[in-house]
């Protein structure tokens, strides 16, 4: 079974996820760039990206580094950004880039994030198909815990569904 972690992460903890769950499972890892990035770290981000969500904008995306069909199962990570998953995430579930794919959804907040797990389904089928989900809080002030949380979970999936 082949097996990718695919993220986007502005400011680096859903990346340190994703890198930790690709190297215990050793998947290959690929990372969401959008073309054009926001700059701010203060508070004009929410508008910017808060806005991005409102408006359903799918941000164009730089070349992934692997072709995301060659995976039976991909671990798929994002920023909760204004309740669900951030922009460039949604380009890459909402533009045929992949298809008939086992997808394992994680994402990382601060506490607003009711109804995410359903929204991502929302996107995920049908062309694809939601296998698990975890949600990881405040991985910033807890990221070993974050880490322990989010290996274990990809662990048991692979077991579950070792099949795929
Ligand atoms: C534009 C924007 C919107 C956000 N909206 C939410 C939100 O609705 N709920 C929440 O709990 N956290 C929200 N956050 C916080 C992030 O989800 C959280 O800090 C996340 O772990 C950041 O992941 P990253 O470092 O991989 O980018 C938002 C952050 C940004 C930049």
């Amino acid at each position: 079974m082949k097996i990718a972690v695919v993220a986007y992460s502005f400011e680096g903890n859903t990346w340190k996820i994703a890198s930790a769950i690709a190297e215990s499972i050793h998947a290959d890892l690929i990372r969401l760039i959008p073309q054009k990035e926001m700059t701010s770290t203060g508070f004009s981000k929410y508008i910017w990206g808060g806005r991005q969500v409102v408006f359903g904008m799918k941000p164009k995306i730089e070349p992934l580094s692997h072709d995301p069909n060659q995976y039976d199962l991909i671990f798929l990570g994002s920023p909760i950004w204004a309740g669900t998953f951030a922009p460039p995430v949604k380009t890459f579930l909402e533009t045929g880039l992949i298809q008939e794919k086992a997808i394992a959804y994680f994402y990382t907040h601060e506490g607003g994030f009711k109804n995410a797990v359903a929204r991502a389904q929302k996107s995920i089928e049908p062309d694809n198909y939601l296998i698990g989900s975890l949600d990881l809080l405040n991985v910033m002030k807890n990221e070993e815990q974050c880490i322990q949380q989010a290996v274990a979970w990809a662990k048991e999936i692979l077991k579950q569904h070792s099949n795929v």
